[in-house]
């Protein structure tokens, strides 16, 4: 027997972004607003109307990231170019532009990942459906779906379904389309709903572009167990159940996985299934998984209390205590700091490279279909120096760790094929406007908009596009 050792042969290295977050150009030939263009922003941080100008400088972008080797390009289509008012009347200018995008990658030999929702939904659609707990969404979502698989059957070999669907619903907490807390109820339904709309594209794709593959990309990390209590196994075990593996399973095995019943009864949450949906998702076959893992969550069991969702209300979204806030299940488990995790050298930041070999086990073990890694990465300010250089070397060291994981991974069993780490390049964080930044390639503007929309926005190659475009170029061998 050949022991798989390291990356295999064709191994898709590249990096991710969303539309929203990246193109700018957000009133420009046609494009409608979305909840995006118009969401009350943190104090302090630049809206989205500019974001990178991907929109002009898409050439310049993709051959920087041929500089680098990319293979795989992951980015998204905004539903509000295609579609203005959501649904009916097409936007050419919107199609000729993802088609241009497209030529651009493939003229380099890169393969465009491509998201069919990520976030952004036009306003006209929110303010006719609410959000997705309302099932007109899957029609809805299904026709747009159609314009895509139709319009670029010719360009897309992969697909992505929803990004992150279960953070949509921040993990059953609130609805990110709103930006408010939501009935529970409602909030599982959404997430039904994204699951039903999904397998219904996954379908279509597969009739309509018989050579893509598509997939889903939900974020999913794995629970540790706070201790080795079993009560805080158990919790560990369940959390997996109700954040992970509910937003994977029925699109796979058509079923949602039983621990969640007792967490839903106790929270008067019913799904509103519908005869027929669990059959659509039983048969879609995703043709692989992709995965945005951030990190892990480490569990301590709570047996129960009430949650006062009310002081998440105008709470900052940017504190870590929310964040933890919104992963207390009552009755499965609470969220805790893992004090064992390594720390990076340079700023003491902690980080889990584990949690990425963990999972893409898991999920490899679990599902047996092949998966790749859609998000993972490290935001941080950059500095721009005069000579035009960025030491980002604790993004370095965070990938390096990531990418040593991930190797023995594979070797361990891990049927991952490709790694799209967030982001390609400086783009408009979800909370944090574009001081926190994740890309490889150095965007020069600040959260000032005014200025954003004259600025020539240079692009600059950071340290980590020089040590990145090394470590693709010998297929993850020199990581140094
Ligand atoms: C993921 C999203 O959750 O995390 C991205 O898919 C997002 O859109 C990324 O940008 C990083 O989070 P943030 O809040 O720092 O932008």
């Amino acid at each position: 027997m050949t022991e798989m050792k390291g990356f295999p042969k064709g191994f898709m290295w590249g990096a991710s972004t969303s539309c929203a977050q990246v193109e700018g150009g957000y009133d420009l030939d046609g494009k409608s607003l979305t909840n995006w263009d118009e969401r009350k922003l943190n104090p302090g941080t630049c809206s989205f109307h500019y974001a990178s100008d991907f929109y002009h400088h898409y050439k310049e972008d993709i051959a920087l990231m041929a500089e680098m080797g990319f293979k795989m390009f992951r980015l998204s289509i905004s539903w509000a170019r295609i579609l203005p008012e959501g649904e009916g009347e097409v936007n050419p200018k919107g199609i000729e532009f993802y088609k241009n995008v497209f030529a651009e990658c493939h003229k380099h030999g890169i393969e465009p990942l491509v998201t069919i929702f990520h976030f952004d939904m036009p306003s006209s659609l929110l303010k006719k459906y609410g959000s997705w707990s309302n099932r007109g969404m899957i029609d809805a979502y299904v026709n747009y779906c159609k314009v895509l698989f139709e319009n670029f059957k010719d360009d897309v070999h992969y697909w992505l379904t929803n990004n992150e669907y279960n953070v949509l619903i921040f993990y059953g907490a609130i609805d990110m389309l709103t930006g408010q807390p939501a009935d529970l109820n409602a909030l599982y339904n959404g997430g039904h709903h994204q699951l039903v709309a999904m397998a219904k594209a996954i379908h279509l794709c597969h009739e309509i572009c018989p050579d893509a593959k598509i997939g889903p990309a939900p974020n999913i990390d794995t629970a540790y167990a706070a201790t080795c209590n079993p009560k805080d196994y158990l919790a560990a075990m369940n959390m997996d159940d109700l954040r992970n593996n509910m937003w994977i399973d029925p699109l796979v095995f058509g079923t949602y996985p039983k621990s969640i019943n007792s967490y839903f009864r106790n929270h008067g949450i019913e799904l509103d299934i519908h005869e027929g949906d669990m059959e659509i998702m039983r048969t879609c076959r995703p043709d692989f998984i992709g995965f945005n893992c951030y990190g892990n969550s480490t569990v301590e069991h709570l047996d129960y209390y009430h949650i006062d969702w009310s002081v998440m209300a105008g709470a900052d979204n940017r504190n870590m205590s929310y964040l933890m806030k919104m992963m207390e299940k009552p009755g499965i488990g609470k969220a805790v700091k893992n004090d064992t995790l390594p720390k990076a050298e340079t700023d003491g930041h902690g980080f889990d490279p584990y949690c990425i070999r963990v999972t893409a086990r898991r999920l490899s073990d679990r599902y047996r279909l092949p998966v790749i890694i859609t998000e993972n990465g490290y935001g941080r300010p950059d500095t721009l120096e005069a000579d035009g250089t960025i030491h980002d070397q604790y993004r370095i060291e965070h990938l390096r760790g990531m990418i040593e994981q991930m190797k023995i991974g594979i070797e361990e069993g891990a049927l991952l094929f490709g790694y799209c780490p967030w982001s390609a390049i400086d783009l408009v964080s979800t909370r944090e406007g574009i001081t926190k930044r994740y890309g490889f390639i150095y965007v020069d503007r600040d959260e000032d908009d005014e200025k954003a929309k004259t600025s020539e926005m240079k692009r600059y190659r950071k340290d980590s596009f020089y040590w990145y475009k090394k470590v693709i170029a010998t297929n993850g061998e020199d990581l140094d």
